[in-house]
């Protein structure tokens, strides 16, 4: 599958965002990923939809947005309509029945749905939901912040995922989220990883450019 870079823009300049936004354009950039924090789900705050309303008429990136939120079904619809083009759920937000139904209203909206699971979550938390998704998002670090340490113990629930995957939605994406630089990302890609968020690595980076081109080859 095509590598894909998502930077988080948790990491970007945020009283210059849409310069940002534009860089990340001519930087070769095709996705942005946007996380947004509840304070109950995770110990940290951070955006809320509206912040996705106001991204929505100034790029024209895939905007691929990462709930960090309780009981996401209260909150999918307002992402939907506010311009997301993949919503992802953590799977430990809500009941099995409301995240399937959660799954199902975001496709219903015309959004592409993604399921969450975190570091101590197992792959087969989720095996029930991979025929309804067009992302699986493995969690690098405990979510909630930037700039964290890379669990490369995480590298064989990927390869579990992506073999699970393999068997009844091989076009879905596997996305891993924290931690990932351009060395890191070689052990993602290796264990079948192909979406790659990059907050702090990406932002910090020197030659944006030339960090785009790396992560996508
Ligand atoms: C963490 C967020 C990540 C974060 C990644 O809870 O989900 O998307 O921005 O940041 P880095 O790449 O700095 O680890
Ligand atoms: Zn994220």
């Amino acid at each position: 599958m095509k590598n894909i870079l998502a930077p988080s823009i948790l990491s970007c300049d945020y009283m210059n965002m849409q310069r940002d936004f534009t860089e990340c354009k001519e930087n070769g950039v095709k996705w942005l990923h946007v996380d947004i924090m509840d304070g109950h789900f995770v110990p940290n705050l951070s955006f809320g939809y509206s912040l996705v309303k106001s991204m929505r008429p100034v790029t024209d990136l895939v905007l691929d947005v990462h709930l960090m939120i309780d009981t996401p079904i209260k909150y999918a619809e307002n992402f939907c309509k506010a311009g997301a083009d993949y919503l992802t759920i953590h799977v430990e937000a809500d009941t099995p029945e409301n995240i399937r139904k959660t799954l199902e209203l975001i496709r219903s909206l015309g959004v592409k749905p993604g399921i969450v699971v975190k570091p101590k979550t197992p792959a087969e938390a989720i095996e029930e939901y991979l025929p309804m998704v067009d992302m699986v998002l493995v969690m690098t670090v405990e979510p909630g912040f930037g700039g964290q340490k890379f669990m490369a113990d995480m590298m064989p629930k990927v390869k579990k995922l992506r073999e699970m995957l393999d068997k009844v939605n091989p076009e879905c994406h596997l996305e891993v989220d924290g931690g990932v630089d351009l060395v890191t990302v070689n052990e993602c890609k290796a264990n079948g990883a192909n979406v790659f968020v990059a907050g702090s690595a990406y932002f910090g980076s020197s030659d944006k450019k030339a960090f785009t081109v790396e992560i996508e080859k």
